[in-house]
C-alpha cells in the first residue's frame, strides 16, 4: 500500500489504498518488502533544522553527578550527609579499629558555617605503652561510590581540614579495598600548636599501580585527638582540567550537543523544598558549599557539581545552558503567588551569577572563582511539567515578567502547552515530555504533523521508551527514538529543541532504567539509544529535505534527509536515515531528485545500528554488542537499491560533489 505514515482514517486515506493496491498488482511486486523512498534535494523545497536542534539534558539522578561525571572519589566529603544533627551517621565512612583503639563520632565544631558538622576522632591507643595501636594504625577510612578507581601514574589532589589537641601525624593513602596495599600515602605531620586551628593541607599522591575498588584512609598510631573536615580527593586528569570525568564527558561531547539542559525535574524540584536544588548554595569555594539531600532520588550530593561546573561543562562541550529553575513548586508543595516574589529575586540573581560582569553582585562570585567573562546562558525553562500545579501559572507571570524585565533576550520555557500559551501567558517555547512504550514512541514519528505552525516552537526535554521492552536499553527502543526523533527534524518547523532522558546511570545504584550511558567508577558504555544519538549529531543547523517512503502493507518505517557539512574538511553530505522498526528485510529504492551536483561513490559510507534480536542490550562484558558499523557505499547515486535489515537503523551518507554555492 502506498501510504504514507503521516494517515488518517478518512475518505481520502481509503482511496489512497485503493489507488496504491492497483499500483502495486499491476507492478506485480507481491513477494518480499520492498519500497520506494524519494528525496526531493531541490534548494528551493529545503528548510534548515534550528541551529540547537539536538542537546543533552543532565539530570542528578542514579548518581550521574555525585559518583558518576563529578570526578570527586570521596562521597560525603564534609560529614554533612548525616544531617545538621549531632551525634550522626558518617556513612560511607568507616572505621579502622576498634572502640578499644578509637572512638569516631561527629560533632558542630566545623570551621565553615553553612556546613557546621566535623568529624571527631578520639585515638586511644599509641605507638607505645600499656595501649598499643595495631599495626598500620587506626583511623577511618572512605570507599567513595562503590570503590575508588585509581589508576597507575595518575596523580591525585587530595585537600583536607584539620585540627588537633596534639601533635598530629596522619598518614593519608589511597588504599585498596581490603586496605592491605598501598597505592599512594603521604603522612601530615605538625607540632600540637600547628594544628590547634583549623588548617587546610594540600598535597599530591600519585598512585604506583591501577585499582579500581581502592579506597581513601587517615591513619594514626599516635594517641589524641583529631578533627577533620571536608576532605578531598580529585584526579588531576580531568576533561578539561574542570572537575568533569574524562571517559563520560568525552562521550558526552561525541554527541555534539548543542545544549545542555541541567539540573534536572525532580532533582530540581526536590520531593519536598527544603531538599530542592538552590543554585545560590551550590556556588564559591567547594568547602563552604553545605551539599544537599537529593531527596527526589534518594541520596545525598556534596553539590561539587553545582551551578558554576553545569555552566562550565555547557561551555566545554560547546553547548548552550539550559536551567530548569526550582519555580517554588516540589513534588509535595507549591508556595503560593502572593508570596513567591523571594523565589522570582533568586533566579534573576543566579541569571545575574551566569551573564553578570565581573562587578556586579553575583557575577564577581562567578567571576572569583575563575570565570570573569560571562556565561551564555539564553534559556531558563520554569519549573518541569507543572502547568496543572494550583499555583503555576501565577507564578509563571511572576518568572516570565521578572526574567524579561532583567534580560529581555533570555528564551523562557513554559511547563504547559502550546494551546495555553497567549499574549496575556506569553512563553518563548513550551515544554515536552515523552515516556511511553516503543509502538507508541514509534508512533509519535508523526507527532507534531498537525501542530499549528504558528505560535512558540517545543523543547521535547525528556523522552525515553520506557517499561518491559525497554529493559535497561534495548535495541527496539532505541529505534522507535529514532523514529521519534526523524518525526522531530521532519518538524523542526515547530520543535526547536530534544533531549532524552536520563542520560547516566552507575550501575551500583539504578534508580531508573533506561539510561544512555552506564558506568560504574572505572567503566563505562553507550547503550543502544546513545549510539542511536549519534545519527542526529550532524542535523542541528543542518538542511532537511522533504522525503516520502512508499511501501506496501508494512508500516514500519520512518525516513529523514539532511545535507550537512563537515567542519572539519568542509565536505557536503547527503544523509538519509531510514528506521526499520519492524521484523522484516525491506529492499528499498531510493531516488533522490532536485541535486544540483553530483553524488561521489567514494567517501559515501553506509552506517547500520541492528544486533541479532530487538531485545539485545550492551553491557559491561559486550560494551559495543549493539553500535553503529559503517561500510563504504560503492553504488552511492540518485538513484540507488539499498537494503535494510530487520529492526535497524541505517544512515547513507553520500558525499557530494563541491559546488560553489552550498546546497542549503
Ligand atoms: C532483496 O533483493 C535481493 C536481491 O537484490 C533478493 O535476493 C531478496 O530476496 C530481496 N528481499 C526482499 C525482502 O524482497
Ligand atoms: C579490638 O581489636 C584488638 C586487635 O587489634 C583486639 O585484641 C581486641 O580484642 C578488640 N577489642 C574489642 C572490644 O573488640
Amino acid at each position: 500500500m502506498a501510504v504514507q505514515r503521516e494517515d488518517a482514517g478518512s475518505w481520502l486515506h481509503m482511496l489512497v489504498l485503493v489507488y496504491a493496491l492497483s499500483w502495486a498488482f499491476s507492478l506485480g511486486s507481491v513477494a518480499g518488502q520492498t519500497g520506494q523512498l524519494n528525496i526531493d534535494a531541490s534548494p528551493q523545497n529545503a528548510r534548515k533544522i534550528p541551529d540547537k536542534m539536538f542537546g543533552i539534558f543532565f539530570e542528578e539522578i542514579n548518581h550521574a553527578g555525585a559518583g558518576g561525571l563529578w570526578a570527586e572519589l570521596v562521597s560525603n566529603r564534609g560529614f554533612e550527609a548525616g544531617g545538621p544533627n549531632t551525634p550522626s551517621n558518617i556513612d560511607p565512612w568507616l572505621i579502622i579499629g576498634n572502640e578499644s583503639s578509637i572512638i569516631v563520632g561527629t560533632d558542630r565544631t566545623s570551621y565553615f558555617e553553612r556546613n557546621p558538622v566535623a568529624l571527631r576522632m578520639e585515638v586511644l591507643c599509641d605507638s607505645k605503652g600499656t595501649n598499643v595501636c595495631p599495626s598500620g594504625g587506626v583511623g577511618i577510612y572512605n570507599p567513595g561510590y562503590w570503590g575508588m578507581n585509581v589508576e597507575r601514574r595518575k596523580v591525585y589532589k587530595v585537600a583536607l581540614h584539620i585540627r588537633s589537641l596534639d601533635a598530629v601525624s596522619l598518614t593519608v593513602s589511597l588504599a585498596s579495598s581490603n586496605g592491605l596495599q598501598k597505592m599512594a600515602s603521604h603522612t601530615i605531620t605538625g607540632s600540637k600548636k600547628q594544628f590547634a586551628k583549623w588548617t587546610k593541607i594540600e598535597f599530591h599522591l600519585k598512585s604506583n599501580q591501577n585499582n579500581a575498588n581502592s579506597r581513601l584512609q587517615l591513619t594514626t598510631s599516635k594517641s589524641g585527638v583529631i578533627w577533620l573536615d571536608q576532605v578531598s580527593v580529585m584526579p588531576l586528569d580531568t576533561y578539561m582540567g574542570h572537575g568533569f570525568r574524562k571517559d563520560l564527558a568525552s562521550m558526552l561531547a561525541n554527541l555534539k550537543p548543542q545544549f545542555l539542559k541541567f539540573p534536572g525535574g525532580n532533582y530540581a524540584m526536590g520531593n519536598y523544598l527544603r531538599n530542592a536544588f538552590r543554585w545560590s548554595e551550590t556556588v564559591g569555594p567547594w568547602e563552604e558549599r553545605p551539599g544537599h539531600f537529593n531527596d527526589a532520588w534518594g541520596y545525598w550530593t556534596d553539590d561539587g557539581l553545582g551551578f558554576f561546573e553545569f555552566l562550565q561543562l555547557a561551555e566545554d562541550l560547546g553547548a548552550l545552558p539550559v536551567w530548569v529553575v526550582n519555580d517554588g513548586a516540589s513534588q509535595n508543595e507549591e508556595v503560593s503567588t502572593t508570596t513567591i516574589a523571594s523565589l522570582v529575586k533568586d533566579i534573576v540573581d543566579g541569571i545575574e551569577f551566569a551573564r553578570g560582569g565581573p562587578e556586579s553582585t553575583w557575577g564577581s562570585v562567578r567571576a572569583a572563582m575563575g570565570h570573569p567573562q560571562p556565561f551564555n546562558l539564553n534559556y531558563v525553562s520554569i519549573g518541569n511539567q507543572e502547568c496543572w500545579m494550583l499555583y503555576y501559572r501565577g507564578n509563571y507571570q511572576k518568572f516570565y515578567s521578572a526574567i524579561k524585565a532583567a534580560y529581555p533576550d533570555i528564551n523562557v520555557i513554559s511547563s504547559c502547552d502550546k494551546s495555553t500559551i497567549s499574549p496575556s501567558n506569553p512563553a518563548d517555547l513550551y515544554d515536552v515530555h515523552v515516556y511511553t512504550s516503543s509502538s507508541d514512541m514509534f508512533s509519535r514519528t508523526s507527532m507534531f504533523d498537525n501542530t499549528p505552525r504558528s505560535g512558540p516552537k517545543a523543547i521535547i526535554s525528556e523522552y525515553a521508551v520506557t517499561g518491559n521492552d525497554a529493559g535497561k536499553g534495548t535495541l527496539v527502543a532505541a529505534l522507535a527514538e529514532a523514529a521519534f526523533l526523524v518525526g522531530l527534524e521532519r518538524n523542526s518547523d515547530v520543535v526547536e529543541m530534544a533531549s532524552c532522558a536520563p542520560l547516566f546511570v552507575n550501575d551500583n545504584d539504578r534508580r531508573w532504567s533506561p539510561d544512555a550511558i552506564v558506568f560504574n567508577s572505572w567503566q563505562s558504555y553507550g547503550c543502544p539509544n546513545y549510539w542511536m544519538l549519534h545519527f542526529f549529531k550532524d542535523s542541528s543547523g543542518a538542511t532537511l529535505h522533504p522525503s516520502n517512503i512508499q511501501i506496501s502493507g508494512y508500516n514500519q518505517l520512518a525516513a529523514s534527509a539532511i545535507t550537512w557539512q563537515s567542519s572539519k574538511d568542509k565536505s557536503t553530505y547527503l544523509k538519509i536515515k531510514v528506521v526499520n522498526f519492524g521484523n522484516k528485510a525491506v529492499n528499498l529504492s531510493i531516488s533522490v531528485s532536485g541535486l544540483n551536483v553530483g553524488i561521489k561513490s567514494s567517501g559515501s559510507k553506509k552506517t547500520v545500528l541492528t544486533s541479532s534480536g530487538p531485545l539485545d542490550e550492551n553491557s559491561f562484558q559486550q560494551p559495543e554488542k549493539v553500535a553503529p558499523l559503517s561500510s563504504p557505499m560503492d553504488n552511492a547515486n540518485q538513484q540507488m537499491d539499498v537494503s535494510l535489515g530487520a529492526y535497524s537503523l541505517t544512515s547513507f551518507d553520500l558525499l557530494l560533489e563541491q559546488s560553489k554555492h552550498s546546497s542549503s
